[in-house]
């Protein structure tokens, strides 16, 4: 039975929220698998924008379970204001199921990745400050605190102490701050205990169980595939596997159990924060693509790095994460150039390279090697199917679907639910 994975195919920000929230109402769980609040995604229903940065999109899908996997790092801070936040919206949140393993994202890792990022000076990450990087690296280091960590006292003292024990000697002496009190984080952790405990799950059986009785899973992704940690432009990354892979192991559930794994790709491309972006427009093309794309961070508000669509990175996505289809979004924001460049090629020191260089430093000496292809000015928001697109924005998606290496199964014309042209079901 359908276990999908929907992912981020470039460097985060493709539509992911509106894509999963366009099947929440299809399937019975939605996953997310690793990341934290550095998220933000972008669900439109109806006159409703709603922006979330922990939750699963499918919270906004009534018949839909959201599940919070093992793989995420949880602030739970952030987490009981945007359960508020939705309920006072009239979102129903009782739903929701958050793993006992996943790791917490305390106060002293906000504040390390802070300071760690002032300290690094001009070779900063640039990253959105959630303290991301800090709980992922004490997960790995052993010294991380987990959910279930919240309801045994003496088991979460003795975990902060350790935790702390090397922290605040960094802290005062590396960075020059003032240490953090044992008491002050522990006394902070037992208040989210209460309003926790209702949510939390043994996520991994509950999911398998499911799998194996023939409901729908959904694992959405937060980032994208260039942030992957391991496959991504490293160190310019976020700390965790956003690829398909990162859907098992942020779960509990084996990868025999997947039957699809979609890309998302935006029409164009987009970056936020440092790193490597060959096809980057610092022209009125990159400005127009930032103004009517509205490329502007749902996080933490900075304006996206944006450039043409690049075959190359679409084509690494298909192989690292073995996708099955694409969902193309944000066809519109293309609507009114009159020839649209695409890169389907790099030139690294004099030598065109079809592939995405494995070495940092040829990455950072590509050259984006260009197609020209005719644009179009009809608008195509209003566009239902593939025959009613005029036939250059056809001709767009058709030659990025060759490059690409996977069928585009579905195309957005528009930031809402219902502008998307399906083409292939993807249940
Ligand atoms: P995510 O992080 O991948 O979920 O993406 P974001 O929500 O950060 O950014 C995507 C933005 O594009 C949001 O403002 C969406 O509402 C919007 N969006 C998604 N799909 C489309 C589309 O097909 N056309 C247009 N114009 N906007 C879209
Ligand atoms: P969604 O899920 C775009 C970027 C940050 C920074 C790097 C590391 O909305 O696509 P981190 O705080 O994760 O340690 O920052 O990763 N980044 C994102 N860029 N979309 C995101 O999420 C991102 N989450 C992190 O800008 O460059
Ligand atoms: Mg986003």
């Amino acid at each position: 039975m359908p276990a999908l994975v929907l992912l981020g195919a470039q460097w985060g920000d493709e539509g992911k929220g509106k894509a999963t929230d366009l099947l929440g109402g299809s399937v019975d769980y939605v996953v997310r698998y690793q990341g934290g609040n550095n998220a933000g995604h972008t669900v439109v229903v109806g006159d409703q924008k709603y922006a979330l940065h922990l939750l699963p999109s499918g919270i906004l899908s009534p018949g839909c379970t959201p599940v919070i996997g093992n793989g995420v790092v949880v602030d739970p801070a952030v987490l009981l204001s945007e359960l508020s936040g939705l309920a006072d919206r009239g979102v129903d949140t009782s739903k929701l199921l958050i793993s006992g393993n996943a790791h917490l994202i305390t106060p002293y890792h906000t504040t390390l990745d802070k300071v760690s990022e002032r300290f690094l000076g001009k070779r900063k990450i640039g990253t959105t400050g959630r303290g991301i990087g800090p709980a992922y690296a004490d997960k790995i280091n052993r010294v991380g605190i987990r959910v279930q960590d919240l309801f045994d006292e003496s088991i979460l003292r003795q975990k902060v102490e350790a935790a702390l024990d090397n922290k605040n000697q960094v802290l005062a002496k590396l960075y020059n701050r003032r240490a953090i009190a044992v008491d002050q984080v522990v006394e902070e952790l037992l208040g989210y205990a209460d309003p926790l405990s209702g949510y939390v799950a043994d996520t991994t059986l509950l999911l398998n169980n499911a799998i194996d009785q023939g409901r729908v899973v959904l694992f959405e992704g937060g980032q994208g595939t260039l942030l992957d940690v391991d496959h991504g432009t490293y160190p310019f990354v976020t700390s965790s596997n956003p690829t398909a892979g990162g859907a098992c192991t942020g779960t509990g559930v084996g990868p025999t159990k997947i039957s699809r794994v979609i890309g998302i790709l935006k029409a164009y491309t987009t970056r936020v924060g440092a790193g490597p972006f060959p096809t980057e427009l610092l022209d009125e093309d990159g400005e127009k693509l930032r103004t009517i794309g509205g490329e502007r961070g749902v996080t933490t508000g900075r304006d996206r790095r944006c450039g043409w669509f690049d075959a190359v990175i679409a084509r690494y996505a298909t192989r690292v994460n073995g996708l099955t289809d694409f969902f193309l979004t944000k066809l519109d924001v293309l609507t009114g150039w009159e020839r649209i460049p695409v890169c389907v090629a790099y030139e690294i020191d004099g030598k065109r390279v079809e592939e995405l260089p494995y070495s940092q430093t040829d990455f950072h000496h590509a050259k984006p090697i260009y197609e020209t292809l005719p644009g179009w000015s009809e608008d195509i928001t209003q566009a239902k199917s593939f025959d009613e697109l005029p036939k250059n924005a056809q001709k767009y998606v058709q030659a990025l679907e060759e490059m690409s290496g996977a069928p585009i199964s579905a195309i957005g014309v528009g930031p809402g639910r219902d502008e998307t042209i399906q083409i292939n079901s993807f249940l």
